[in-house]
């Protein structure tokens, strides 16, 4: 029997009325823009080109979200990375349960997500998650129960390596459309990004009104890359609605994090979303986390600080950041906002 089967919505996964989904209050009236990325690279003098780099940086500005197709990663790389997922949280409970931990300074770890809710109580989210960084072969293969640890690791490191391309064509794409060299963005998140990957599975849950997937977040990171299964259940906030983002085949969401909406002096954003459960089936995601390493300076970047416009945030050392984030664990983080300079 697999672990969705044995959960049921005990009160440690209730949350309180004013936190609950109202998913009938989500809008489909709007969604994040779907980017084709079909053959063009920016720079180039092509038309069409331009023309991309305006939709990204419309999207940047407007939602902070958008999905990308045609973007060259094989749909079977996808594929494989979906099923080793979906096939890894089919364990039996008694073979990963004593891998939970909520210790998040361990680099490969399963846990779950709660928030803290008034009266200092923890609620669940309807979630299991598994992280590590991009290159953790030994990592996931001493971890995880051998067989599946071996299918995981094959799957993954495919997988990483095509999202490391399409991340850095990414981020070329948003430097360009804020106005900069096309690696500029690259070059200030460093020689050394921390690469964080987080596995999500959700399974079925029986009252979707009452939980989430995962809590209302930003990304504390710079840019991710999520690829969701044929389920959907990401929602991203937009002029204070929640709209829900579509499962596109063969897409990626990309998602702006706060550090972008630093460098960017607060032009691109970085946006608020949640996932909602279903009752239909479980949903799988991975989100590839790309963040610059613990001694990298953030602050607006110079070019885009004039009288007009200027700077909004504090320089700081991206550790700072991360230490703020886990001083504010289980709540609403309002994390950059601590790094704001008064007007
Ligand atoms: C995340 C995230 C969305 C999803 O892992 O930070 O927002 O669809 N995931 O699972
Ligand atoms: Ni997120």
């Amino acid at each position: 029997m697999n672990v969705s089967s044995l959960l049921c919505l005990s009160p440690k996964f209730i949350l309180p009325e004013d936190e609950r989904p109202q998913l009938s209050a989500v809008t489909s009236l709007d969604s994040i823009p779907i980017i084709d990325l079909s053959g063009r690279t920016c720079n180039d003098g092509n038309p069409s080109s331009s023309l991309l780099i305006q939709k990204i940086s419309n999207a940047c500005e407007e939602y902070g979200f958008f999905q990308i197709v045609n973007h060259g990663v094989p749909e079977q790389v996808c594929n494989k990375m979906v099923t080793a997922i979906t096939d890894l949280f089919n364990l039996p409970p008694e073979q990963r349960k004593h891998l939970y931990t909520a210790d998040h300074t361990k680099k490969t770890t399963l846990y779950n997500y709660y928030l803290h809710v008034e009266g200092g109580e923890k609620v669940k989210m309807w979630s299991e998650c598994f992280g590590h960084s991009w290159y953790p072969s030994e990592d996931i293969i001493s971890f995880l129960p051998q067989e599946i640890g071996t299918q995981y690791c094959e799957a993954f490191s495919e997988y990483a390596r095509e999202i490391g391309s399409l991340v850095r064509r990414v981020l070329g794409l948003i430097s360009v459309g804020l106005g900069l060299k096309e690696d500029c963005m690259v070059k200030i998140l460093g020689d050394e990004p921390r690469l964080r990957a987080q596995a999500n599975f959700y399974p079925p849950c029986p009252d979707p009104e009452l939980t989430l997937g995962l809590p209302v977040h930003t990304d504390f990171n710079a840019l991710t890359v999520v690829l969701q299964s044929q389920v959907s259940g990401l929602q991203v906030i937009k002029d204070g609605k929640w709209i829900a983002v579509p499962a596109v085949p063969n897409a990626f969401v990309i998602n702006l994090g706060d550090q972008i909406q630093v460098l960017s002096n607060g032009r691109f954003k970085s946006v608020h979303h949640r996932a909602v459960t279903n009752k239909f089936g479980p949903r799988v995601s991975m989100a590839m986390f790309y963040s610059p390493n613990l001694d990298t300076i953030i602050g607006p970047i110079e070019e885009l600080v004039d009288e007009e416009h200027p700077p909004r945030y504090r320089r700081y050392h991206f550790s700072e950041f991360l230490q703020e984030f886990y001083n504010q664990e289980g709540s609403r983080r309002m994390v950059k906002e601590v790094f704001e300079l008064p007007n």
